[in-house]
């Protein structure tokens, strides 16, 4: 016997369906509340409303628990490459060899971009924001790739493999020629024998003359940072990639729309903004703790923690802390101030109630800018490093809905308040 929800409203008495998840979650269905009932729910921010049933992402933040495809984060940041993972994401299974070889071929195949979206991309004035420059040129695919971007889901999920490499190798490549744009440089060009990872860093530090090698090490926390950020269900871009692929837009266009939610400094933006915060603790010469006074007065927030799911240790920062030493290591980093001042911050904030009583923990932005900061990607690139991390969600979130005969386009409801019916004037 299925369990139900009841609902005393009015003088009405219903039973409103429950759905449970493969974890347990419990939902109350108010799919039907309206129609019986005449009321809407009222859920500001959506922190108490699921979107959807999806089988790619599972979180507990009471607990800290992230899983992709029901295998844990730390498992598979320890056990598989960002490329793997990304198969995993996007498909449902890790990749057998086979399968890894023909996805790898895919991506080496997709990774330059047409001369017009070379030049699409210069035309943009060198101080622009790369987030700016990303979203445009993900959408610009949809002139370059009309027919697997048709905005008939049927025909574009006939060509979902081309437009997934296309993605997931292209964001990569707009994303080193804007970085090289943007500091006067010619762009460089994928080169077929190299990794992903390895690959962006040629297209991003490569020098006419002298070709950028990564040195494993640096390869494997580029590699690293972008699988612990591949996918993290319904967070506020993705959200808006399933939004914006309800109304039946394409892979490209709905991505384009995730980056611009990605954008925000509340989102993906904190890890810019973390290292700003850092670098202006360091400027006024405060060791974090002036800082941290600010933050419990309202004055400030201490970027890179809270969360609106994990009230507990985001598993990525504790995995991203816990790799960090090592990759400092690697890249021959022994003393950081930015990092003293970081983990000066996360002391305070461990042991004050203010941050204790509100479950504010350090989030997966904390950690991961001082790592990029290390690996010298620059700042204004840190919240594009994330959206590449995050294109296999988006691209495996797009198919979702996509791929779903039932899918509605998504339309939430309002409560109005503004001004009750009036005349217009004769004379306005
Ligand atoms: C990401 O959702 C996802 O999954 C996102 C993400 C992903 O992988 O896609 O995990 C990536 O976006 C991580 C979050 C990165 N953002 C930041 O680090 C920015 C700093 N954090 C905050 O802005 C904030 O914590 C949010 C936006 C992340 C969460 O906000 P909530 O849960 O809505 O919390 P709130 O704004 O309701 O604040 C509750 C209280 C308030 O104080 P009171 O009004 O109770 O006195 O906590 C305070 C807030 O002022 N507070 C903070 C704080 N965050 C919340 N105070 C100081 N510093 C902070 N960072």
């Amino acid at each position: 016997m299925s369990k139900t929800a009841t609902l005393k409203i009015d003088d009405q008495e219903l039973e409103l369906p429950v759905i449970v998840g493969s974890e347990g979650e419990k939902a109350v269905d108010v799919r039907k509340l309206r129609a019986t009932t005449g009321y809407i729910t009222y859920d500001e921010g959506f922190g108490n409303t699921g979107s959807c049933q999806s089988e790619i992402t599972y979180i507990d933040g009471e607990v800290g628990i992230l899983r992709y495809r029901g295998y844990p984060i730390e498992q598979l940041s320890e056990k598989c490459s960002f490329v793997e993972v990304a198969y995993l994401v996007i498909y449902g299974e890790l990749p057998t060899v086979e399968q890894r070889e023909r996805f790898s071929a895919a991506l080496t195949e997709q990774a330059p971009l047409r001369a017009g979206m070379e030049r699409f991309i210069q035309n943009f004035p060198r101080d622009a924001h790369p987030m700016a420059v990303l979203s445009s040129s993900l959408n610009a695919l949809g002139a370059y790739y009309p027919n697997i971007a048709s905005n008939n889901h049927k025909r574009d999920l006939e060509h979902f493999d081309e437009a997934a490499a296309i993605a997931l190798s292209k964001v990569r490549t707009i994303a080193a020629h804007t970085y090289r744009v943007n500091n006067g440089l010619p762009l460089n060009y994928p080169k077929k024998d190299l990794g992903y990872s390895e690959n962006f860093l040629h297209l991003m530090f490569s020098a006419p003359y002298d070709e950028y090698v990564a040195t494993p090490e640096v390869a494997a926390a580029i590699n690293f940072f972008f699988l612990l950020h591949a996918e993290h269900e319904q967070n506020c871009s993705t959200s808006i990639v399933r939004m914006v692929a309800s109304a039946g837009a394409n892979l490209f266009a709905s991505a384009a729309a995730g980056v611009n939610a990605l954008w925000g400094p509340l989102h993906g933006g904190a890890n810019q903004a973390v290292l700003e915060m850092l670098n202006a603790i360091h400027a006024d010469g405060d060791d974090g703790s002036k800082f941290i006074e600010a933050a419990k007065n309202g004055k400030a927030r201490l970027m890179g923690f809270g969360h609106r799911v994990y009230k507990n240790y985001d598993p990525r920062a504790k995995i991203i802390k816990g790799s960090f030493d090592k990759a400092l290591d690697s890249l021959g980093i022994t003393d950081d101030s930015l990092l003293d001042i970081a983990r000066n911050l996360e002391a305070a904030a461990l042991s004050d109630d203010y941050f204790i009583s509100r479950k504010l923990y350090p989030n997966v932005d904390f950690y991961s800018g001082l790592i990029m900061n290390a690996l010298k990607i620059p700042v204004e690139m840190f919240t594009v490093m994330f959206a590449i991390g995050r294109m296999p969600g988006w691209i495996a979130q797009w198919h979702e809905v996509a791929s779903n005969p039932k899918a509605k386009i998504n339309r939430p409801r309002q409560i109005y308040v503004g001004p009750v019916p009036r005349d217009v004037p004769d004379v306005v």
